[in-house]
């Protein structure tokens, strides 16, 4: 089953969950909380397993939920007092002692992403976006090339990106928990390429994966939805 949460909206993009409304978490209290996945564990399988998303939703996006509310819970800055995560992420990247909420914050709100950015019905990118995708990246093949490149030659843990940046579509990618938003990029679609991402399932073989989620699990849906946001405050 896949579901998406369009309840709660972001102030950066229109779908991407700041505070999962009726998620089922024990996490600590806080402004972060994880929310549930948008499918079932194994409704990715073969190209996830639903052992990696149990470790990487329940173990791996959970740690930094907890860590990024603790965090906020023992820092008495005023302006970490907000229910909005973007903006504690963003205020965190701003403040060089806050590097440590920054990473955890951000890599929460990258996890909520991510999950959407996924979807056991896979297809190919459709409407305007295809549109855009043909003007500002060669179409879909051209995406896919350089979106496996960004994601395969990232050093170490990262992210690939699709983003609108001024008005143009761009494929990028960042170290650890580095993200868009603090660079004024809007995401449109992302793939974590950390280890614990895939190890379980390929091992070192990081270039299958990203193959599989490319060609089988991205959900265009929800990076047009992602668009549609970002024309409004960017403009074509
Ligand atoms: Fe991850």
């Amino acid at each position: 089953m896949v579901t998406q949460d369009h309840s709660q909206q972001s102030q950066f993009q229109s779908t991407a969950p700041t505070q999962a409304a009726g998620a089922a978490s024990d996490s600590a209290p806080g402004p972060f909380t994880l929310p549930p996945l948008p499918y079932d564990a194994d409704a990715l399988a073969p190209h996830i397993s639903a052992k990696t998303l149990e470790f990487h939703h329940g173990k791996h996006h959970k740690a930094y939920v907890d860590k990024a509310n603790k965090l906020v819970a023992e820092n008495k800055d005023a302006d970490l007092n907000d229910t909005v995560i973007e903006h504690i992420v963003v205020r965190a990247a701003r403040n060089p002692e806050l590097t440590e909420l920054f990473n955890n914050a951000a890599q929460a709100w990258n996890h909520s992403f991510f999950w959407q950015c996924l979807t056991p019905d896979g297809k190919k990118p459709t409407g305007a976006l295809a549109r855009k995708i043909d003007a500002d990246l060669g179409g879909f093949e051209g995406f896919a090339k350089k979106f496996e490149d960004a994601a395969t030659k990232q050093f170490g843990s990262g992210w690939a990106w699709l983003v609108m940046d001024c008005g143009k579509l761009k494929v990028i990618k960042t170290g650890n928990a580095d993200m868009p938003l603090i660079h004024g990029q809007i995401p449109l679609l992302t793939l974590d390429v950390w280890e614990h991402a895939y190890y379980l399932d390929y091992q070192n073989r990081r270039p299958a994966y990203i193959k599989a989620v490319i060609q089988n699990l991205l959900n265009w849906e929800f990076a047009e939805a992602n668009l549609e946001h970002a024309l409004g405050k960017q403009g074509a």
